[in-house]
């Protein structure tokens, strides 16, 4: 590509993070009320991927998380050299831009947070040897779990590994190689832009953007109509008069159950014996792993195929007594689902639940202590996931334009992201999303297999990108290891 056409191309990039569109229409709803707590400057919790002040609501009787408003992500590869000169110089400027937005801004709802995560590419090509001789990827955390399963010839099986096409996948899915992601999210819509605009253009040169992402979440908590039916209906989407007045989630039920979100520690490297290298001392404690994916959701015949009750039975389980126009259904410890019993229901049902499938890959099974001494019940969930709507048909902005099937036009969708101690855990309930157990059980493919023949959940959902990312802790979130090198 001439350099004046990606010249050209990385200031439309740029100009991206600020511009809205269709999003104006999201800064309708006011901000949810900032926490009391948020006067007092507490210092900023080593995990990236912890929030400060995270509401709790009641909707049904069950608690809830109320995830911030708005979220911008932003991918990128690096254009600097692989030197340790410019490798710090880029550390330090990184850094300081987002030191920087921290004195602005708290690392919470009513402020601005922002997780930079690391694909495999950047330690392969920017630090293929630390200065005590340890090469790519010896430095990386270790999947202990994995590397005892696999045995491989390969050496031991990383905590960060490449994402894979599942089953259900389309043949024409992207697997991503961006070098770098940011996650800005807020109650504030302007704060995102500001935030990803200022560490963006602080750090001019140094990246190329290959794409910008848009969303929203929630917002009907308070009793008014949410983001995603407000925005559905003013883009106009197929299936937008569907979605119920105060949805979380285009598809009609809350997903940020209490109960069903991995909860403190547990996705960092560290928290669960035996599982990696990382405690007490890894260079990498306090971090996680990111899964990050863009699917289409075909509103239309979620609404128009299904009626309530079948819409329950496939985004929970069968056999559920719900009362229609509930939005969020119980999903406690006690509400879990066994492979076999899953086996069961989808040989005599014809049905399986999209959450009921992944809890044998995503509960607990056993209660144990973790390494920081907390008990952890068994039933309790693993993954934390960040997941939010969108209207990007499959990016607001790319510069990839064909090979991602860029549209302008406004199409209902989920930026996917999911925090997992290893992408072996996020792969094992994936695979679970799709009939295939650890145990070795696989559902009849009628149910799980490609499309479940238009009967299921995975029937609406057509994924186009996927990307596996490590999340530093705080400490090294920018350019990891550059002071080693
Ligand atoms: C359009 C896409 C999706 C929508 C609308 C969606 C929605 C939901 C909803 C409503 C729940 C149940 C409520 C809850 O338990 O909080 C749920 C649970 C869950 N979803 Fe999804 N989901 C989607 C895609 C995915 C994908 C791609 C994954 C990948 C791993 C995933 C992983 C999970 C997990 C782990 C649970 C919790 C299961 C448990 O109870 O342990 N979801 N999702």
């Amino acid at each position: 590509m001439s350099s004046t056409r990606r010249a050209f191309l990385q200031r439309a990039g740029a100009l991206a993070l600020g511009a809205s569109g269709i999003y104006d229409l999201a800064d309708v709803i006011p901000a949810n009320p900032a926490h009391a707590s948020s006067t007092g400057r507490r210092a900023p919790p080593p995990e990236q991927h912890v929030l400060g002040e995270m509401r709790l609501v009641r909707d049904n009787g069950i608690d809830v998380v109320v995830p911030p408003l708005h979220h911008q992500v932003v991918t990128a590869r690096l254009r600097i050299d692989p030197t340790r000169s410019s490798l710090r110089a880029a550390q330090a400027e990184l850094e300081a831009a987002l030191q920087q937005l921290e004195e602005r801004y708290r690392p919470s709802p009513s402020g601005l947070a922002v997780v930079v995560a690391w694909g495999l590419s950047y330690f392969s090509t920017y630090v293929p040897m630390l200065a005590d001789s340890t090469a790519f990827p010896l430095y990386l955390p270790v999947d202990k779990r994995a590397s005892i399963n696999t045995r491989s010839a390969d050496g031991p099986v990383l905590a960060l590994t490449d994402a894979i096409a599942f089953p259900s996948d389309p043949p024409d899915l992207v697997l991503e190689q961006n070098d770098v992601v940011f996650h800005f999210q807020s109650d504030h819509l302007e704060q995102v832009s500001a935030g990803a605009q200022e560490v963006i253009r602080r750090l001019d040169g140094m990246f190329e953007l290959t794409s910008v992402r848009k969303g929203f979440v929630g917002g009907g908590f308070g009793g008014g109509a949410s983001l995603p039916k407000r925005l559905a209906t003013a883009a106009g989407v197929p299936g937008a008069a569907s979605i119920p007045e105060r949805a979380e989630l285009f598809l009609g039920f809350t997903s940020t159950q209490h109960a069903s979100l991995g909860s403190g520690r547990i996705v960092n490297f560290e928290t669960i014996p035996g599982l990696t290298d990382q405690w007490p001392r890894g260079y990498f404690r306090h971090g996680t792993t990111m899964h990050l994916s863009h699917i289409f959701e075909d509103l239309e015949r979620w609404y128009s195929r299904f009626d309530f009750s079948e819409r329950v039975e496939r985004m929970f389980r069968p056999g559920l007594a719900v009362k229609p126009g509930t939005l969020t259904v119980s999903e406690g410890p006690h509400d879990l689902e066994s492979t076999s019993r899953l086996v069961r229901d989808g040989r005599t049902r014809l049905a399986v639940g999209h959450s009921a499938s992944m809890q044998p890959a995503n509960r607990v099974r056993r209660s144990f202590v973790d390494n920081y001494g907390v008990r952890v019940a068994k039933g309790a969930a693993i993954l934390q996931r960040a997941d939010f709507n969108t209207l990007d048909n499959p990016f607001f902005w790319t510069a990839q334009a064909t090979q991602d099937r860029h549209h302008d036009t406004p199409a209902a969708g989920l930026h996917f992201i999911a925090f997992a101690p290893t992408s072996d855990t996020l792969t094992r309930v994936r695979l679970a999303m799709d009939g295939h157990y650890p145990d070795g059980t696989t559902l009849p493919t009628w149910w799980g297999g490609p499309h479940q023949a238009g009967e299921g959940f995975n029937a609406i959902l057509t994924p186009t990108h996927r990307q596996n990312f490590l999340v530093p802790p705080r400490r090294h979130r920018s350019f990891p290891l550059a002071e080693r090198v």
